[in-house]
């Protein structure tokens, strides 16, 4: 791949995502600064929206979050082996999970009706110690959490639990459904819903730690809604969770580059790549990238995306295929083993995740989170 150090050389792979983790403490600083006087749990859930787990979580820890958010349990007990012991939330609750190990392991669980805090409460009792709990109020999102009489009823439940010492109500949160659409009415609507259901608890007995309601554009956006701790995901990889309303100074930490593997001049009229939805103009350089829809490159994208190669933006010619794609350079210099980047920070030149979503029709948080196992990490500088 590009230039480097021997190492580099050694280790050289055909595509690899390259994680900055140095951004991903800056954007962590950024949210803070914003967030001010509320916690932030840096949500790692899906590898880190693809960047890697643990080390992401590693870098939104040294950055300053001092909880780290998931969506699977499986997820929590990685970052327990990987010797992290700091405060991690399940986010989402289902059955036959094995919470005992959950509670075992110190992990928090958010819990959203009355049969999942039966099956923690047994497990805390399997376990022999109090589990750690955070409610979950269903304020308008209508997916995960309970609302109405299910909230009263939840409520009432988990006191009850408390009170015999088989969990501990730590929290309280909900999850807005409109948050990177400034002004939508359901905004307001979700933290009213919020702060009256928080109010009840409180009144029934509930004495919780951490109240929490913000998603990344409302950390960025909505002082009202930080309460005491945030949850931020996309902007955590520096991606802006209202691209309307610019970069908020975050840095994307993610760049997917891949080595040209194959170059070879085509005559004028040559059909490009299944379906021949692509023709040469004239004779041309042709550039095969070795990536495709099996690494995460959306088929979508067919005709449709850039990369940055031989310096300039080429759109992908032709499909894009299960382990690769092409590009067509005109006359311009590239040889095999030359770096292209597909997307990036911007810097020099390339792309960004926005700028996909956008020609995609999608969101930056796709883009990066599908970008497949088969395609290595790298953290350039990590220590
Ligand atoms: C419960 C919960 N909190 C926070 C987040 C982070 O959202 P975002 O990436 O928009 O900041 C998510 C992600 O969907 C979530 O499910």
């Amino acid at each position: 791949m590009g230039a480097g150090t021997a190492d580099w050389v050694t280790m050289r792979v055909p595509a690899e995502a390259r994680v900055d983790l140095g951004a991903i403490g800056h954007n962590i600083g950024v949210l803070r600064e914003r967030a001010r006087g509320a916690e932030v749990m840096a949500m790692v859930k899906a590898e880190a929206y693809g960047h890697g787990l643990v080390e992401a979580a590693r870098a939104a820890l040294a950055g300053g979050a001092s909880w780290l958010g998931v969506a699977k349990l499986a997820e929590a007990l990685r970052l327990r082996d990987a010797g992290l012991t700091v405060r991690t939330l399940v986010c989402v609750g289902v059955p036959g999970e094995p919470y005992e190990e959950a509670v075992a392991r110190d992990v928090d669980l958010t819990v959203g009706a009355v049969w999942l805090l039966d099956e923690v409460v047994q497990a805390a009792e399997r376990a022999g110690r109090e589990a750690r709990i955070h409610l979950k109020a269903d304020t308008g999102m209508s997916r995960g959490g309970a609302r109405g009489d299910d909230w009263e009823a939840l409520v009432d439940a988990a006191l009850k639990a408390e009170a015999t010492g088989h969990v501990r109500v730590a929290g309280v949160m909900s999850h807005f459904a409109c948050a990177d659409e400034p002004g939508h009415p359901s905004i307001a609507a979700q933290i009213g819903a919020f702060t009256e259901m928080v109010a009840h608890a409180e009144k029934a007995g509930a004495r919780f730690e951490v109240r929490h309601l913000s998603n990344s554009a409302a950390a960025l956006t909505l002082p009202e809604a930080r309460f005491d701790l945030v949850r931020p995901g996309i902007a955590t990889y520096g991606l802006t969770p209202v691209p309307a309303l610019g970069g908020f100074g975050l840095r994307p930490a993610m760049t997917l580059v891949a080595d040209a593997a194959l170059v070879k001049r085509v005559p004028a009229g040559s059909g490009v790549s299944y379906g021949h939805t692509y023709h040469t103009e004239r004779e041309t350089t042709l550039a095969v990238v070795p990536v495709g829809y099996g690494d995460g490159i959306p088929r979508h994208g067919s005709n449709v995306l850039e990369v940055l190669a031989a310096g300039r933006r080429r759109t992908i010619a032709g499909r894009v295929c299960m382990d690769q794609f092409v590009i067509d350079v005109g006359d311009d210099r590239l040889a095999a083993g030359d770096e292209i980047i597909l997307f990036g920070p911007g810097d020099r030149g390339e792309p960004t995740a926005q700028e996909w979503a956008e020609a995609l029709g999608t969101i930056s948080y796709e883009i990066v989170t599908r970008i497949g196992a088969r395609v290595p990490r790298a953290y350039p500088g990590a220590l």
